[in-house]
């Protein structure tokens, strides 16, 4: 065999392989998955239904422009046709959008700590990330973001709430930085957790959308909709960023199956965020049991919480999955923990509580 392989883009090296939630243990006693930010609730029967009506088609292929589902989402936000576009979860149409706007030479801006995904397809596309730390109350430094702003760069994402510290921005202090973005920068305010916000002060991206043609706003059905697995998310955003992304969509990319699906969980709303707010009632009771217990928790608006445990970050995580439940560390910086079924909460607690005591 050859000793040579074939040339790679030299862009690629060092590229962090996304690391997924890890999966429950199938061996344990009990083990719960509080890893991925996933919705716990088994899906709705008129999606499971639609699902596999749908399957029995899987011999076409899907529709290429998503038709009706993005009119369906375009009636749903008011807002035209044209300014909708899907792609494989929002992190697709996410790597779409740097992709589209993004090379070597250029530079992406964004917070850190925020969605592990952001550096990883900044540097698929050859541009240079510009990471912006967090305040020390974990929330977006949006005046620095501002501040960071140069001739070359081109794209920044704006996690709302931030994946991983749940942390919000309000309306305000985003108003005052979009006025600070030049019009040739694109903001993407990605709200991927948006339907878990409850604090009033966060605006809605959309809304924000309309008047400024450099805003983008990224949504998913893989959060409170619950068809992560099912891969489909989309874009808000005026022409020509809308149309750059159906250039850059891999065609075919969201299948007729997810197409449908989105589209039964749209009309399925009512339900679907009535258990949205019985996560929102269990994220309340994860943050005061924690606070309670003594721990530092920032304010959180999404479906997960953020422990800033630093060295103790590896050992907090192997206690929880010794207790069945699966977290999320970041070692050397915290753990994410998604709010997940009532049992799973409960178990978290425990494991909480008896580390703190072990300290
Ligand atoms: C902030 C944020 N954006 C986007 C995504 C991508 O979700 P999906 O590709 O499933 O739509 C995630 C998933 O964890 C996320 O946390």
């Amino acid at each position: 065999m050859s000793e040579t392989s074939p040339k790679l883009r030299a862009e690629l090296e060092g590229i962090p392989t996304y690391k997924p939630g890890k999966p429950a243990a199938s061996d344990g006693p009990v083990a719960y998955k509080l890893s991925s930010n996933e919705n716990p609730y088994p899906p709705l029967p008129g999606v499971m239904e639609t699902v596999t009506a749908a399957a029995a088609s899987f011999n076409r292929y899907p529709d290429l422009a998503c038709t009706g589902l993005v009119d369906e989402l375009a009636e749903r936000f008011g807002v035209p046709a044209s300014h909708v576009a899907t792609g494989t979860g929002s992190v697709g149409v996410a790597q779409q959008l740097v992709q589209a706007t993004a090379g070597p030479g250029d530079e992406v801006i964004y917070a850190w700590r925020s969605f592990e995904a952001y550096p990883i397809i900044t540097q698929i596309s050859g541009a240079a990330s510009v990471r912006v730390p967090l305040t020390p109350g974990d929330v977006h430094d949006l005046d620095a973001m501002a501040d960071a702003i140069t001739e070359r760069t081109r794209l920044i994402f704006v996690c709302n709430p931030n994946n991983p510290t749940g942390t919000v921005v309000g309306r305000e202090e985003l108003e005052r930085f979009l006025d600070r973005v030049p019009g040739d920068v694109l903001v993407v305010l990605d709200e991927a957790y948006r339907e878990f916000i409850r604090d009033p002060r966060v605006p809605d991206g959309i809304e924000l959308y309309r008047e400024r043609p450099n805003v983008c706003v990224l949504r998913t059905f893989s959060k409170a909709y619950g068809l992560a697995g099912l891969r489909v998310g989309f874009a808000v955003a005026h022409e020509p960023v809308a149309a750059a992304l159906r250039k850059t969509a891999v065609p075919f990319g969201v299948s007729q199956i997810a197409q449908e699906a989105a589209i039964v969980s749209l009309r399925a709303e009512d339900e679907l965020l009535g258990r949205v707010g019985s996560l929102v009632c269990e994220r309340t009771r994860v943050v005061e049991g924690l606070r309670a217990q003594g721990w530092t928790v920032p304010e959180t608006q999404a479906n997960f919480v953020w422990l800033r445990l630093g060295e103790r970050t590896v050992a907090f995580a192997e206690a929880c999955e010794r207790a069945g439940v699966v977290v999320r560390p970041f070692p050397g910086d915290g753990v994410r923990v998604t709010v997940g079924e009532t049992e799973a909460n409960d178990i978290f607690l425990k494991a909480a509580e008896g580390f703190r005591k072990g300290l």
